[in-house]
């Protein structure tokens, strides 16, 4: 029986499938685990879940211990994750994609008619009993049909905001230094163009790629600066993907209409320039936040790490 230890709460089933084979130690509090308490519960573990809240570092892989066969992110991203450690010390490091893409599409395009339609304006005036009469002119925002939408990254969470944005009449282009496989692009009538192309013809933009250094601050001052005056731009990927104090000054400036965001550059901080501002939608990171993807999330990191610790292949690994 090998020792299990999940640094934060994840749905049941997880943990179920994890105790039906070895002793499980779980972080079982409301509030998440911090730094110090989380590298006391790792140590002498052999296999551990984590939450994208957990940067599992070489100072994390050293706290655990050599006998670490894996760690399993409860996550399709793993920026928390640092992978060149783990290979280092033979640590397999798995994450969870697919069970979650059609939750973090719905996000995504449920941001981007928020932002474009003013759906959150109008709540806000409801909620504040803001006096409001129906009006030919009231809170007229922008149609979707027949508009451009342009993804940032067509894996398989891309591929899927692009299927609704077609459904809802939209032309799609896309970004990628990969070509998806081509069946998942049949039925789109999805174009490649370069970031900048993409960024000029669009009316919402739409991340959907990985944090990497390379997409650091991906979107920034010259990016905005390429986009649309009337043009949106919606992230539901990773916050440092945008630089959040150049999309502030762009959306001050006029320069884009209007930002959807569920992830933050300094999550959960948010800047407080976008707080008072009436053309965005703010989330707290709610991509996956169904029961049901949830679940899949902590059942699919728990069969993961349960592969390895029997010494089987893991199903989704990061590492090589
Ligand atoms: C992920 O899986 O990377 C999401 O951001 C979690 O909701």
């Amino acid at each position: 029986m090998a020792r299990v230890v999940v640094t934060n709460r994840i749905p049941a089933e997880g943990l179920a499938a994890l105790r039906a084979e070895h002793e499980v130690i779980a972080w079982e509090h409301e509030e998440c685990i911090s730094r110090a308490e989380c590298l006391e519960l790792v140590k002498g573990a052999d296999g551990i879940l984590t939450l994208l809240t957990e940067k599992v570092d070489a100072e994390f892989l050293d706290a655990a211990g050599p006998q670490l066969k894996v760690v399993a992110n409860v996550a399709v991203g793993y920026n928390n994750v640092d992978v060149p450690a783990c290979e280092a010390r033979g640590v397999v490091a798995t994450n969870t994609p697919r069970v979650l893409t059609e939750t973090t599409a719905d996000t995504a395009f449920g941001l981007m008619l928020m932002v474009t339609r003013r759906f959150g304006e109008g709540e806000r005036v409801i909620r504040s009993q803001t006096p409001w009469q129906w009006g030919m002119f009231y809170l007229l925002g922008m149609g979707l049909q027949g508009k451009t939408v342009g993804i940032v990254g067509m894996g398989q969470i891309g591929v899927a905001m692009a299927r609704r944005a077609k459904a809802f009449g939209m032309s799609v282009v896309y970004a990628d230094d990969y070509d998806p496989p081509a069946a998942a692009l049949e039925g789109l009538d999805a174009r490649k163009v370069t970031l900048d192309e993409l960024l000029r013809v669009s009316d919402v933009v739409s991340l959907h790629c990985p944090y990497l250094p390379s997409t650091h601050h991906l979107l920034s001052t010259e990016q905005f600066a390429l986009m649309k005056r009337t043009a949106f731009v919606v992230n539901s990927a990773r916050g440092p993907i945008i630089d959040e104090a150049a999309l502030v000054a762009a959306l001050e400036a006029g320069e884009i209409a209007g930002a959807g965001l569920d992830v933050f550059e300094n999550e959960p901080a948010v800047h407080p320039g976008l707080l008072s501002m009436e053309n965005v939608v703010l989330l707290p990171h709610l991509g996956s936040a169904t029961v049901e993807t949830r679940t899949a999330m902590a059942e699919l990191a728990a069969a993961n790490c349960l592969n390895v610790l029997r010494g089987e292949a893991p199903i989704t690994p990061v590492t090589h």
